[in-house]
């Protein structure tokens, strides 16, 4: 990744459709990179807050690292800590990533629009191709196409997380490639996944509607193209959420959003615990683009139907509930994440 910055259970192809069909997606382990859908309040701060909360931690505040009487490190409970590499890289897979949630979402989305298992799929804006990985992982006679513009992602993509696979290896391709080129290659995909809001890098609506047009030249007729987007009032503003993970905190810190365009500029920081902190690991440069914007220009290139699955909420908490359904009316949460899958006919 140039600028910027998983649950192995196995879930049988009935179970699969019978979960699609009755209760939604959901996902064992949502782990959504950006604002989470309604508890962002109590995790963020405002800039402001935040600028209070550093002077509290020099005023005296214990460091993470803090050291117990033994000598051990241990965390403010008292329990041993995971030792995390701070490799950015790793930390982002752990803290922003689901690939294996994200491969049954593409599954079962391509199965409600065509009712059979895809084959072939191709991951724009793939970074470390994780997603490639799991594709081939669970798909035995599927193939993967990981598409990123950046070499020394995709390089330590192959050699973490492509070449660990053994034979499965052999049907993952790594491309670096703009993905605006995808059609000026054979490979017809029946997948075409576009993750982590990687397309708001492409901030003029020709250049999006060229990226759009572009996947859609490329699919195979039966294709489907899957984007998520984010948004909701907390998208707009500046504030940093700090999420703890086992071993290290995830900050995501919209640092600033211009209403006249709708840009953004966010970072992801990690802060091992016991180790150093990576201040700025990754920079977006964004177009916040709202969810009529990219189901008219998905239209607009030709896509003939459009799903957007929207999280559900639970009662107990207000907050999501990792299970995404195909809706045409959302909430007015004040941060959401959902999916949407576009079919070629
Ligand atoms: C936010 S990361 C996405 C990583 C991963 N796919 C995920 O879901 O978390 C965005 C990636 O897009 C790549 N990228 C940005 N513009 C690109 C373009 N025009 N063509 C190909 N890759 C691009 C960057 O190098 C970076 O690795």
């Amino acid at each position: 990744m140039t600028n910027t910055a998983e649950t192995a259970n196995a879930v049988s192809e009935a179970a699969a459709a019978a979960e699609i069909e009755t209760s939604g997606i959901a996902t064992p382990k949502r782990k959504p990179a950006r604002p989470p859908k309604k508890d962002a309040a109590k995790k963020s701060t405002s800039k402001k807050d935040r600028a209070k909360k550093a002077k509290g931690k020099k005023a005296g505040r214990k460091t993470d690292g803090a050291k117990s009487a033994k000598g051990k490190k241990k965390d403010k409970k008292g329990k041993k800590k995971t030792k995390v590499p701070a490799d950015k890289f790793v930390l982002y897979q752990e803290s922003v990533q689901n690939s294996e949630f994200e491969v049954r979402f593409f599954q079962r989305a391509y199965r409600k629009f065509r009712g059979t298992t895809p084959s072939v799929l191709r991951e724009d804006f793939c970074g470390t191709a994780l997603v490639c990985a799991e594709w081939v992982k669970r798909l035995p006679e599927g193939r993967a196409i990981g598409v990123d513009l950046d070499r020394p992602t995709l390089d330590w993509g192959r050699t973490h997380n492509i070449e660990p696979i053994g034979d499965d290896a052999a049907r993952v391709e790594l491309v670096c490639a703009d993905v605006r080129d995808g059609d000026k290659r054979d490979v017809r995909p029946d997948v075409v996944a576009a993750l982590n809001f990687s397309y708001c890098c492409m901030k003029r609506r020709a250049d999006l509607r060229d990226y759009f047009a572009s996947v859609y030249r490329s699919l195979d007729d039966d294709g489907i193209f899957v984007l998520d987007c984010y948004g909701g009032p907390e998208a707009q503003q500046p504030q940093v959420e700090i999420t703890e993970y086992d071993g290290f905190d995830y900050e995501w810190d919209q640092d600033s959003f211009n209403p006249i365009t709708a840009e953004a500029t966010c970072y992801i920081h990690f802060k091992v615990k016991g180790g150093p902190r990576l201040e700025k690991a990754f920079r977006y440069d964004w177009r916040v683009w709202t969810m009529p914007e990219l189901t008219d220009l998905l239209e607009e290139v030709g896509f003939q139907r459009t799903d957007v699955y929207w999280e559900g909420t639970d009662k107990k908490t207000g907050e999501g509930n990792g299970v995404f359904r195909i809706s045409t009316k959302g909430d007015d949460s004040d941060a959401w994440i959902a999916y949407v899958a576009a079919a070629k006919r």
